[in-house]
């Protein structure tokens, strides 16, 4: 009898033996489900490797692992990411960006008209719905989903194309403050190209499992998204694996182009002292705002930049014919900072207002984790360690986080082992956002 017990051992123990030899030496299986990051300004989508339990950030043609959240239409075509943005100048009133923001809300027609006047396109109402209305060899609108369809489709066609095999199911990000209608919208704008959504998971989640903190030991996880135009705080709580989202504040009206803003406004008042007039041409305003964009970048690394902008202004008076003129200006890291300080000390109103609805103190809060490109800058990390007392967490790309995050949970639905932690987020629908404008 023991003897037969111990050959059933042994089998069962060959079996398991073989299925780990076989884990160890077979080519590890593909991933079946891809994550993606639907944002409102920059899309990326990942998977998770269940071999090497790695997630990778997809590329697109040439290697870039965030796509413009732009469509653009042309008689012939609908383009989607950088082939769309690189319409924009040309073609500004069919080349749609910020669909996200009207993704599956509901709105008043005065609020669109209002809406409208902020973009190149235009924005028109149809039952309580937002769509865009394009005119290229006719005129038709298209729905927010339809945009956001177009941009999961590169998105999917990018992964088929790098996996060499058919995708059809994904896990997708969604703001936290996002309501079932537009959850269900962003579901739509999937199923509208044959990709089954099997978890909808809120950002700051997602920016949390980039960090392993599904796994960790915490139970206060704060997360500071500080995109191009946007800020969202988010105060998480861990209950046995699982997050809740216990808080959320932010300001929809601050972001990195407030800050390149400032730099510009500086370059501008530098050139009116420097040649006595201010620049006028479309273009000189244009190559002004590229070449302080780079150099805002720059500042994270560097501590001066300097600018140098061929302009032509009509120095020589008013009405007189525009020479062409170089502009060179050093920028440093300390002045960008000082154009920016009050700004920047907007950042910790949300987070105060987090710990306050979430009853918690900040010696409370057992891990900071950053997102967004604007969270690169020195002295938003300065101002957000010295208030916590503790570094936060940055070590993966902030641009990248929330899409690392979701090809986690990809990987999790796809039954990848060895990850066998679930972060399953408890729905919190009572929850309102505080804005600070
Ligand atoms: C307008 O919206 C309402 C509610 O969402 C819906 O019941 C109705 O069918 C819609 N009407 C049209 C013409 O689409
Ligand atoms: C659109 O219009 C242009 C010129 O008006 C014409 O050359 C082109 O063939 C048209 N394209 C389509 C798809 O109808
Ligand atoms: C969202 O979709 C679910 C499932 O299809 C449905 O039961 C629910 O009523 C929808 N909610 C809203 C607000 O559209
Ligand atoms: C920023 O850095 C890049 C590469 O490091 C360099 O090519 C570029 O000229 C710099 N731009 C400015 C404005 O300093
Ligand atoms: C970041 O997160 C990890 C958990 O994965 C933690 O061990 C680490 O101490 C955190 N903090 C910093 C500053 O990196």
């Amino acid at each position: 009898m023991a003897g037969e017990m111990s050959i059933l051992g042994s089998a069962i123990l060959a079996l398991f033996l073989a299925g780990y030899l076989g884990q160890q030496y077979l080519p590890p299986p593909k991933p079946r489900v891809i994550g993606l990051d639907l944002g409102t300004t920059f899309c990326s989508v990942g998977v998770f490797h269940p071999g090497v339990g790695d997630v990778e950030v997809i590329g697109d043609e040439e290697g870039r692992k965030s796509i413009p959240s732009v469509v653009s239409f042309t008689p012939t075509q609908v383009l989607a990411g950088n082939e769309a943005q690189e319409l924009a100048d040309s073609s500004p009133q069919n080349t749609i960006y910020d669909a996200k923001r009207f993704i599956g809300k509901v709105f008043e027609p005065e609020d669109l008209e209002q809406e409208s006047a902020r973009y190149p396109f235009k924005v028109v109402y149809n039952n309580g719905s937002a769509e865009f209305l394009v005119s290229t060899n006719h005129t038709f609108t298209v729905s927010p989903e339809f945009i956001g369809s177009r941009l999961l489709l590169k998105m999917k066609k990018m992964a088929e194309s790098h996996l060499g095999v058919p995708v059809q199911k994904a896990v997708i990000s969604v703001p936290a403050e996002f309501d079932e209608r537009q959850r269900n919208y962003t579901i739509r704008a999937a199923n509208l190209v044959g990709l089954d959504i099997l978890r909808v998971i809120n950002e700051p989640t997602a920016a949390a499992m980039a960090y392993g903190l599904h796994k960790a030991d915490v139970s206060n996880v704060l997360v500071v998204d500080l995109g191009g135009g946007t800020l969202d705080v988010s105060l998480l709580n861990k209950q046995g694996g699982m997050f809740l989202t216990r808080a959320m504040a932010g300001n929809n009206k601050l972001g990195g182009q407030d800050f390149s803003q400032r730099l510009l406004q500086h370059a501008l008042e530098r050139v009116r002292q420097q040649f006595g007039v201010l620049p006028i041409q479309k273009e000189d305003i244009h190559s002004l705002r590229q070449a302080v964009e780079a150099a805002k970048l720059n500042l994270t690394l560097q501590s001066s930049v300097l600018l140098q902008v061929p302009l032509h202004l009509e120095v020589g008076g008013l009405g007189d014919p525009p020479k062409p003129v170089l502009f060179q200006e050093t920028i440093t890291r300390e002045m960008f900072e000082e154009l920016n300080a009050d700004l920047f000390q907007k950042i910790l109103a949300p987070v105060r207002t987090v710990l306050e609805e979430g009853q918690l103190e900040k010696s409370e809060v057992d891990e900071v984790v950053l997102v967004g490109g604007s969270t690169r800058i020195p002295r938003i990390r300065q101002i957000i360690a010295s208030f916590f007392g503790k570094d936060p967490n940055t070590s993966v790309d902030p641009d990248l986080a929330v899409v690392t995050g979701v090809a986690i949970q990809a990987g999790i639905m796809g039954g990848a082992w060895p990850l066998q932690v679930s972060a399953l987020e408890i729905p919190n629908r009572h929850l309102r956002k505080t804005n600070f404008n």
